[in-house]
């Protein structure tokens, strides 16, 4: 199959792939998602197909709006439309009860919940729209790699396994929504991304928990890709939390640094042993998952050292996906 690009000009081109059960890349704000029709079971299938995905691991259902949430969920909580109302279309992914028999069990995993997104990306919300029902939408990666945040990204890993990719250019945030779980009795973020707890508890005036599960292999996870590999290239992910410690590294022609440009400046390293977050959280946010494949692809670099950012609530989405690249490897000063 040859993987086509579609310009804006072509959307009706992706519309009718989606409707006849193809799969079709789609760009949002946070990542590029994988697109099939969320009705169809067989198109839900191949999507596990196409990225090597664990099929208990259920994918988000991305809407238009809130009424086409409407037909897919049970009931729509009071805490879900205040949410909604200052959030969507944005990157915040809610976690509610599936209508029983609305959805077939290979988007929910067979659970009784099921995440909702509504994308701040006009381009991907009329092409929703046109086809009339939404699309699952999991990051569109080869499973265990980290997400997309360019069409090329997308192409590189999916490039003859699905119709085509809707390029919209680069996402703005560069990391996975936040995900918020709302079918429990207390809210608790699954998994952070750009909008906080803290903007959610201040929304909702209550507590919003965190939980980003500390699960193991065994346990029945809540936000079940939580168990799984992540994030991760080929070569070892080691964070480095404190920039001085960046001088002491041994780094040569194996090695890569993922860093804010201040910290770049003083290494002095040649362009291929080198990737820049910019000179924010913001920018690193943006950056980090192509940091990651700009080493995944050269096979020289046996090492790669990223910079750690500690402390705020801000930091939470890049720290969580940095973590899981490094499987929780931390440089230690001797
Ligand atoms: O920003 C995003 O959310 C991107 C863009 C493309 O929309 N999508 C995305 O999807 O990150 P994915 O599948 O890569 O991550 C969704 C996470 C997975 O860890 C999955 O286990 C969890 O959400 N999830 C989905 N449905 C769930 C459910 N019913 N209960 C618990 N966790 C669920
Ligand atoms: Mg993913």
């Amino acid at each position: 199959m040859e993987t086509k690009f579609f310009s804006q000009e072509e959307l009706d081109k992706a519309v009718a792939l989606l409707a006849k059960g193809e799969l079709v890349a789609f760009p949002t704000e946070t990542v590029y998602g994988l697109g099939a029709l969320a009705t169809n079971e067989q198109a839900v299938k191949s999507v596990y197909a196409a990225k090597g995905r664990p099929s208990d691991n259920p994918l988000i259902v991305t809407v238009a709006d809130e009424m086409m949430m409407a037909d897919y969920a049970r009931e729509i909580p009071e805490r879900a439309r205040k949410l909604i109302k200052e959030f969507w279309p944005g990157p915040l992914t809610l976690l509610l009860f599936v209508k029983p028999g609305s959805l077939p069990k290979a988007v929910t995993g067979g659970l009784e919940t099921v995440a909702f997104r509504c994308p701040d990306d006009e381009l991907t919300r009329s092409l929703i729209a046109k086809l009339g029902a939404p699309i699952v939408g999991p990051s569109a990666n080869t499973s265990t790699k980290p997400s997309p945040t360019t069409a090329e990204h997308v192409y590189h890993d999916l490039n003859g396994r699905i119709a085509g990719i809707i390029d919209g250019g680069p996402a703005r945030v560069g990391l996975e929504s936040t995900i918020i779980d709302l079918s429990v009795k207390d809210p608790v973020v699954l998994r952070p991304g750009e909008i906080t707890p803290q903007q959610l508890s201040s929304v909702l005036d209550e507590e919003v928990l965190i939980n980003t599960g500390k699960v193991t292999d065994q346990a029945i996870p809540k936000a079940p890709g939580m168990k799984y590999r992540h994030y991760a290239p080929s070569a070892p992910v080691v964070v480095v939390d404190t920039v001085q410690d960046f001088s002491d590294l041994n780094l040569n022609k194996q090695t890569g640094v993922i860093a804010l440009d201040t910290v770049l400046e003083k290494l002095n390293l040649p362009a291929a042993n080198k990737f820049s977050l910019g000179d924010s959280l913001v920018s690193a946010d943006h950056s980090l998952f192509d940091g990651l494949r700009y080493f995944d692809d050269q096979e020289q670099i046996k090492q790669i050292y990223v910079q750690g950012f500690n402390g705020t609530q801000a930091s939470l989405a890049y720290m969580n996906r940095l973590n899981k690249a490094a499987a929780g490897h931390h440089y230690q000063a001797k």
